[in-house]
C-alpha cells in the first residue's frame, strides 16, 4: 500500500504517521509538508532512516510539486491532514487558512483525480457544525448543517464541500471524517494544552478565555488515528463520519487539571476578553463510526495526566 499524508510533522499527522508504522510497517508512506511554524521536524525524527518512508518538503497549494508527487509515486490512499489550524490567527488574518485549506485541498483533489487514487481521506473537523448553546445537551449528527463560527472552520467546512462535490461530479473515491479536540503528544504550544502546560511549569499566569466555561469534547490523539485506519479500510466511499467521545469538559476543568497535577495554585489562572465568536460547546454523535467498529480506548482520566507528563518530559521539544 502506497499512501500520502500531508502534514505529517504537525501534531495529529506526526502521531498518524506513528501509529501508521506501528500497524502497518511494511506500507510505503509518503510525507508532504510544508513545514510551516506549526511543524517540527523532531516529531518525525525517528522515521527519517526507514526506507518505506519519503519526506517531502513541499506546499500541497502548489500545483508543480503535487503532481509531480502524485504521478512519480502513484498513491493508494491519500490522507489529507495538513493545514492552517489555529483559529486565533484565522481571527487575525484568514488568507492563510483560504490558500491552505482551501485552494490546498482542490490542488490535491484535482491531483487525485488527474493521476488515481483508491481513496481520498479529508482529516475535518467538528468546528464545521458550529456550536450549541452552554446548556444544550444534543449532539451533531453528519447530516448537521454546516454553520462555521470563524474563518477556520469556515476554510475547513469549504474544503468539505469541495471533497464532497469531487465524489458526486467526477466519482472520486473519497470520505471525510469531523474530530473533536485531540490531546496528546506533539502538540504546538500555542494551542490550549500545550500552552497552560508551558505557562504553569514556569509559574506564569495561565489566560483563559472569558469565563472559561467553553465545553471542548476531548479525544485522545491516537484514537483519532485508529479511527482514520477504520475508515480507510471500511468507510464507504462518498460518507462522512464523526469522530468523538462525548468526554465533555470545560476549558476551565481542564486548566484546572493541569495545575493540580503540577502541583501549581489555581491562583495562576486569569480571565482575559473572550475571543470574538467563540464557540460555546461541541458536542457530536459518532454512532456512524461505531458502526464501522471504532471505539475510543483511551479514556481522559488515564491519557490526559500522561499526556501532561510527556510535555514535562520533553522540555526540549517545545521550548
Ligand atoms: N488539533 C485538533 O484538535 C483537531 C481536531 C479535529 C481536526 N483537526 C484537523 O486535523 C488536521 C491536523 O491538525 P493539527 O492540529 O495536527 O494541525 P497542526 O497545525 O499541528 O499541523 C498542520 C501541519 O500542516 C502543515 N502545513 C500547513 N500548511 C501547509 C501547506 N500549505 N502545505 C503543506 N503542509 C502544510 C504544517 O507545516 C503542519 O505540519 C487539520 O486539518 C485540522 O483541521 C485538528
Amino acid at each position: 500500500m502506497k499512501l500520502l499524508v500531508t502534514g505529517g510533522a504537525g501534531f495529529i499527522g506526526a502521531n498518524f504517521l506513528h501509529y501508521w508504522f506501528a500497524n502497518h510497517p511494511s506500507d510505503e508512506v509518503y510525507c508532504l509538508d510544508a513545514m510551516t511554524y506549526a511543524a517540527n521536524r523532531r516529531s518525525i525524527e525517528p522515521l527519517m532512516d526507514k526506507p518505506n518512508f519519503h519526506f517531502v518538503k513541499g506546499d500541497v497549494a502548489d500545483t508543480t510539486v503535487v503532481y509531480r508527487l502524485f504521478e512519480e509515486a502513484g498513491f493508494d490512499w491519500v490522507v489529507h491532514f495538513a493545514a492552517e489550524s489555529h483559529v486565533d490567527r484565522s481571527i487575525e488574518d484568514p488568507s492563510a487558512f483560504l490558500r491552505t485549506n482551501v485552494i490546498g485541498t482542490s490542488v490535491l483533489l484535482e491531483a487525485a483525480k488527474r493521476f488515481g487514487v483508491r481513496r481520498f481521506h479529508q482529516v475535518s473537523t467538528d468546528e464545521v457544525y458550529g456550536d450549541w448553546p452552554f446548556e444544550s445537551t444534543d449532539a451533531f449528527v453528519e447530516t448537521s448543517p454546516l454553520k462555521p463560527s470563524n474563518p477556520y472552520a469556515a476554510s475547513k467546512a469549504s474544503a468539505d464541500l469541495l471533497v464532497l462535490s469531487y465524489h458526486r461530479t467526477y466519482g472520486l473515491p473519497v470520505t471525510i471524517s469531523r474530530c473533536s479536540n485531540n490531546y496528546g503528544p506533539y502538540q504546538y504550544p500555542e494551542k490550549l494544552i500545550p500552552a497552560m502546560i508551558y505557562h504553569a511549569i514556569n509559574n506564569e499566569t495561565l489566560p483563559v478565555y472569558g469565563s472559561g466555561q467553553n465545553v471542548r469534547d476531548w479525544l485522545y490523539v491516537e484514537d483519532h488515528c485508529r479511527a482514520i485506519d477504520v475508515i480507510l479500510q471500511r468507510g464507504v466511499e462518498g460518507e462522512v463520519y464523526n469522530i468523538g467521545t462525548r468526554e465533555e469538559l470545560t476549558n476551565l476543568e481542564v486548566i484546572e487539571a493541569i495545575l493540580t497535577q503540577l502541583g501549581k495554585p489555581q491562583s495562576l489562572i486569569k480571565h482575559v476578553t473572550d475571543r470574538p465568536g467563540h464557540d460555546r460547546r461541541y458536542a457530536t454523535n459518532a454512532d456512524k463510526l461505531k458502526a464501522l467498529g471504532w471505539e475510543a480506548q483511551h479514556r481522559f482520566e488515564e491519557a490526559f495526566p500522561a499526556t501532561v507528563q510527556w510535555y514535562i518530559d520533553h522540555p526540549d521539544y517545545w521550548e
